[in-house]
């Protein structure tokens, strides 16, 4: 059957043509940069080596990485990258960090051998430490940080590399509407001077947020659209009239009112974590697939238009999501091991419209990405011209 129609394969050859120039520019359009950031968790035990994780950050052409801890594999495999880095420091070594001669060997350990190749732009001293309420962790939270960023001064790296710590979003004890935003009255002795600290040395508040944690809690009463960037009729804050039609602007902005009422105006709030997992238990109610595509893509998107919040709307908000990988020895509930945005084989979970990809061995990624992508284009064009060929 389709041998006799070989002719009119031929006079619509235009139209394939046509559609590859269509999927190049596609192809183009997609290598923008994107002015997001990822968290690169590994609490796993089947993850890609980092040398092709680099290869698959490049592909995505993502720009900032926040890393748990300062795996000196992955900053040298991000060597001479354009990719910035939060390394980490563990929620353990706050107590024995405080000792300004022990946090100035963390950096000569853990910085000043990387930064000449690796763009480590910032030190997030512990992760969600008020959650544990371990004295041990809270009381030596701050001074960690201090000695820390003199151990930086000290070897001349303070201009390059800036200190903060990742907070939970469990730190506030009101968040809605988002000008009641306070932080836990057992937290203000600790939170206050660590904000007098951000303000002096300049550098940003990080905070964890999560919209799925509220939904899960609170489905019958809590908006799906809302959640999830969807359409919705939102709600005005009525003390400062202002419209909010998603969830998690909301929350930056009950973590701005937060500080306000702590005094400062002066501190910029950027979101360390936000996420969706794909899967979960089966009281985890809305981890599904879709909810995660429709979650990250439309956030992605609030990224890339550069917006604000509504308090906020000149200050484009300033985001790593969670996660880069499902991570399989995750402990907790299935969602826990279920926000990555790719398996470990480098399979996304959903599509996002990122167009990323995991070589198989480590090697110069650029030109092989795009000559994969290349393979791929011309295996496309080929099929469309044989379709056209059968019609
Ligand atoms: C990444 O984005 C930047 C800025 O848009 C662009 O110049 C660069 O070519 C992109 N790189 C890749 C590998 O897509
Ligand atoms: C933290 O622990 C102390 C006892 O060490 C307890 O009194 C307090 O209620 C705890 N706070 C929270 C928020 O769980």
């Amino acid at each position: 059957m389709p041998s006799n129609r070989l002719p009119m394969a031929t006079s619509s050859f235009f139209f394939p043509l046509l559609l590859l120039l269509l999927t190049f520019s596609d192809l183009f359009v997609q290598t923008r940069s994107l002015n997001f950031g990822i968290n690169y968790g590994q609490m796993a035990d089947n993850l890609p080596s980092p040398s092709r994780v680099a290869a698959l950050i490049k592909s995505l052409n993502v720009t900032k990485i926040k890393l748990y801890d300062s795996d000196p594999n992955v900053l040298s495999a991000f060597s001479n990258s354009d990719v910035e880095f939060i390394i980490g420091v563990r929620n353990e070594d706050l107590p024995s960090l405080r000792d300004p001669s022990k946090a100035q060997s963390w950096v000569q350990q853990h910085v000043q051998p990387y930064i000449s190749q690796t763009k480590i732009t910032c030190i997030a001293v512990g992760n969600e430490v008020f959650d544990y309420n371990l004295s041990q962790l809270t009381v030596n939270l701050l001074p960690a940080m201090q000695s820390m960023y003199n151990a930086l001064v000290n070897l001349g790296l303070a201009q390059q590399v800036t200190v903060t710590s990742a907070h939970s979003y469990k730190i506030l004890a009101s968040s809605f509407p988002p000008s009641s935003g306070a932080f836990r009255q057992d937290l203000i002795q600790y939170i206050q001077p660590i904000l007098s600290f951000h303000s002096q040395i300049k550098s940003p508040f990080l905070i964890n947020a999560y919209p799925f944690f509220a939904y899960k809690d609170n489905p019958d009463q809590i908006s799906l659209n809302y959640v999830l960037f969807q359409p919705n009729s939102g709600s005005i804050d009525p003390i400062t009239n202002l419209h909010y039609d998603n969830m998690l602007f909301a929350q930056i902005d009950a973590v701005y009112a937060a500080i306000k009422r702590l005094g400062h105006t002066d501190i910029e709030v950027k979101i360390s974590e936000t996420g969706w997992p794909s899967k979960g238990d089966p009281d985890e109610v809305g981890a599904t697939p879709q909810n995660a595509e429709t979650y990250n893509s439309n956030l992605l998107r609030k990224i890339e238009q550069k917006q604000g919040t509504p308090a906020n709307p000149s200050v484009p908000i300033d985001i790593f999501v969670f996660a880069l990988f499902n991570e399989n020895l995750k402990p907790g509930p299935v969602s826990e091991r279920n926000y990555g945005l790719y398996y470990p084989d480098g399979n996304p979970v959903y599509n996002i419209g990122l167009q990323g990809y995991l070589p198989e061995m480590s090697f110069d990624s650029k030109s092989n990405v795009l000559s994969f992508n290349l393979v791929v284009y011309i295996f496309t064009f080929l099929l469309f011209t044989w379709e056209l060929s059968r019609q």
